[in-house]
């Protein structure tokens, strides 16, 4: 397809600005050993070292990318605690993770949420990589499409079929996240299959040729190439592996 890949690291709750810088000048020197070719790549540090991580990627000209792993989806005003997304586009950051599974479940973030989020994000002029998955009993039950494609649905909810084009989905079973479980390639395979094929219903066929659906979930150096080598599934979103630079431009030279 004419779809770039795109691999995302999600670092979540780890690394400190200091480590964060480490763990970028590292990884910088272990992608230039490798062939990216036209992958792109993009980081997701903690909110607290994305200033120092953007200035050693812009000093260096480190062909990656600036990610932010949630964002608010007011633009200012009384809301302790939380990072808009006007603060965000100012740091240069292109990607943000809306919705993920952690925030679901645990921190309450729910369908409406993740709407407001990735419309915010898009009139700030970044883009989103809007998280859906179902967890093992859903996926026992019989249910993976309906949820994810019901996940996807209400979190593009008024998003026109231009953008709905550039957005990243991310499609990560919650069972398969941090387990070392991943789904075969060729679930993974039909579940990104189904969602491009929701996108193509409801937002045209342009959308869903350009929506660009990732893998997460116990990606690896070791499964990386048989889940990307999948029709539908053109990047992944990793979490555990990526805070390993060696593992994660592995990742990358196999996509
Ligand atoms: O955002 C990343 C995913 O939650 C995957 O995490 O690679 O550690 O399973 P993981």
């Amino acid at each position: 397809s004419d779809r770039r890949p795109l691999v995302s690291g999600n670092w979540k709750m780890h690394l400190t600005h200091l480590e964060a810088i480490q763990v970028v000048q590292k990884l910088s020197y272990a992608l230039d050993r490798g062939p990216q070719g036209e992958v792109e790549v993009s980081v997701h540090p903690a909110f607290t070292a994305l200033r120092s991580v953007q200035t050693v990627l812009d000093a260096d000209e480190i062909p990656v990318a600036l990610g932010a792993q949630d964002v608010h989806w007011e633009d200012k005003g009384a809301w302790t605690g939380e990072v808009s997304p006007t603060m965000l586009a100012k740091l240069n950051v292109r990607y943000v993770i809306v919705g993920h599974s952690e925030r679901r479940q645990h921190l309450g973030e729910t369908d409406e949420w993740v709407n407001r989020k990735l419309r915010a994000t898009l009139r700030a002029g970044m883009t989103p990589i809007c998280c859906v998955g179902e967890t093992a009993a859903q996926r026992d039950a019989g249910e993976t499409r309906d949820h994810v494609v019901g996940q996807l649905h209400a979190a593009l909810e008024g998003v026109d079929a231009a953008a709905v084009a550039g957005v990243v989905v991310a499609y990560e079973p919650v069972w398969a996240i941090g387990t070392g479980r991943t789904a075969t390639p060729e679930d993974a395979q039909a579940v990104c299959a189904a969602l491009r094929a929701a996108v193509g219903e409801r937002w045209g066929a342009d959308a869903a040729a350009g929506v660009r659906i990732q893998y997460g979930g116990s990606v690896n150096e070791a499964n990386a190439a048989d889940l990307l080598g999948q029709a539908d599934v053109d990047g992944a979103l990793v979490g555990g592996a990526s805070l390993d630079p060696v593992a994660f431009a592995a990742v990358v030279a196999a996509a």
